[in-house]
């Protein structure tokens, strides 16, 4: 089925791709400390609703402030430098003012960016260059090169952050945000390089009045007290360690604990396979095949027990009827975390979404044999997520959401349904996803690995 599908989703999806692997050896400037900051604009990504979270920050000599979209799973902070190719005009281009410094490609930052696009660094003043190709899927590539530069947080200026300047960003939309910050463990990543150790995030549902919120530092941030909280794995050395892992356990379905999921199923293996991880740039969920089926099959039993039968049994996705699914009483569903008081109680908005004119769709997936499991951003909107970074593990508390009851006010579109209309049946999230693209998102992923 063809579904026109977003190009600012689409660049979400493929900017996942970059590989992250490498050293992890900070190389990074030494920072003012940044205590506690609250990003301007936070707000979560429209008129797709796939989740993500975009934030203004302010770059450069005189300021210029630019939006960014928050991703947890990447290293590098950047934005289009000036217009080329197909890079869009109504994103605002970064300038190169006064205190903007291309880094050398003898810099131990180049280094640490771990995805040269030659090696023909003959001369230590060359560029510090990067590129990231996507052409072999017909949807363009981006590259670019280092800098230092100042990025200002508050009143507060901090000098020397390494900062992509992407003079050629080949790509169809970059859907008004001017580059991406990564927040992974990576030492050029925006919290590595500001030694924050605790950021936290709230992604809106998306459903009219926006309180979507980034803070780094405590302003914001969850307590653990009378939230819940997990503990953030290390990375073993056969996974990708700029990312953060979690210890899911186990599925709950209208509060009771799916058996059938045997223990260990999310659990990381010998050979690096497995575990499970969270990502603010891929909208959909991927669970071992293994646990998603059983998942897949007792919502599908148990909402066809309510006189409402799947869309298409055989394929991998659970599809209902949209008109149909209004009046189902949808299962709740919680995940469980090792460590956490509770489970993560989910809003019906964080896993089931209208697909197209037609469907509602469960926006949890199976991942690829062997592949990790993703918890996309679509899974955490609604709640406050907070990371506290220690060394190569940390914690990250979660805030609780009222499960399945308030149903904010629907952000317009073609279902208009007021959510309450059926007692237990809010309204799913409006997200125009297209599953096969998301797949497409996956599979450059797994490149990395
Ligand atoms: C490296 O430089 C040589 C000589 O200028 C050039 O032929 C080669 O294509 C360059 N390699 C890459 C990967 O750009
Ligand atoms: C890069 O730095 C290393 C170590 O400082 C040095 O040995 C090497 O000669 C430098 N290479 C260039 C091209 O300057
Ligand atoms: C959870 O954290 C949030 C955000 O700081 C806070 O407002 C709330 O009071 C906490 N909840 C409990 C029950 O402590
Ligand atoms: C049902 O799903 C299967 C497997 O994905 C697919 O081959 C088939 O075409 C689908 N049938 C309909 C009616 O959509
Ligand atoms: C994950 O949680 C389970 C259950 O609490 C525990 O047995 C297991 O050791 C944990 N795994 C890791 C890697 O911490």
């Amino acid at each position: 089925m063809a579904v026109a599908m977003p190009a600012a989703l689409l660049l979400l999806l493929l900017l996942v791709a970059p590989p992250a692997a490498g050293s992890s050896e900070a190389a990074v400037r030494p920072n003012p400390k940044i205590v506690n900051w609250v990003a301007g604009n936070a707000r979560a990504s429209t008129p797709d609703s796939f989740g993500s979270l975009i934030f203004d920050l302010s770059v450069g000599t005189p300021r210029q402030t630019l939006s960014f979209v928050m991703d947890i799973t990447e290293q590098l902070v950047w934005a289009q430098c000036r217009e080329h190719g197909f890079a869009q005009s109504q994103a605002p281009t970064f300038r190169p003012g006064s205190s903007f410094a291309p880094i050398g490609c003898n810099d131990t930052a180049c280094q640490s960016l771990a995805q040269p696009p030659d090696d023909n660094c003959t001369h230590p003043d060359d560029h510090c260059k990067y590129a990231w190709d996507f052409q072999r899927r017909g949807s363009g590539a981006m590259s670019g090169y280092l800098a230092t530069e100042t990025f200002s947080f508050g009143a507060k200026s901090v000098p020397g952050m390494v900062f992509g300047c992407s003079d050629n960003v080949m790509v169809r939309a970059l859907g008004g945000v001017s580059g991406f910050a990564g927040f992974s463990r990576a030492p050029l990543s925006l919290v590595s390089q500001l030694h924050v150790s605790k950021f936290s995030y709230f992604i809106d549902h998306n459903n009219g009045d926006d309180s979507s919120f980034l803070s780094l530092g405590d302003a914001g941030a969850a307590q653990a007290m009378g939230n819940n909280s997990t503990p953030l794995l290390p990375a073993t050395t056969r996974q990708d360690s700029y990312l953060y892992y979690v210890n899911l356990t186990g599925i709950q379905v209208d509060g009771e604990l799916l058996a059938d999921i045997q223990a260990g199923t999310f659990a990381v293996q010998e050979d690096g396979s497995g575990g499970v991880f969270l990502s603010t740039t891929i909208p959909y969920t991927f669970l071992q095949e293994a646990a998603y089926k059983v998942l897949k099959q007792e919502l599908a039993s148990r909402i066809r027990s309510q006189g409402v039968a799947p869309m298409n049994a055989t394929a991998d996705d659970l599809c209902f009827l949209k008109e149909n699914f209004r009046s189902v009483k949808v299962p709740r569903l919680a995940l469980v975390f090792d460590g956490a008081d509770a489970a993560m109680e989910l809003n019906v908005k964080n896993y089931f979404s209208i697909y197209d004119e037609w469907r509602t769709c469960l926006t949890i997936l199976p991942s690829p044999n062997g592949a990790a499991a993703v918890l996309g951003s679509l899974l955490q909107t609604g709640r406050t997520m907070t990371y506290d970074i220690h060394g190569d593990g940390g914690q990250l508390t979660f805030e609780p959401v009222a499960a399945g009851g308030s149903a904010p006010a629907h952000a317009g579109g073609p279902d208009p349904a007021p959510a309450h209309a059926h007692a237990g049946a809010p309204a799913p999230a409006h997200a125009s996803l297209v599953i096969t693209a998301t797949l497409l998102a996956w599979v450059l992923l797994l490149q990395q690995f």
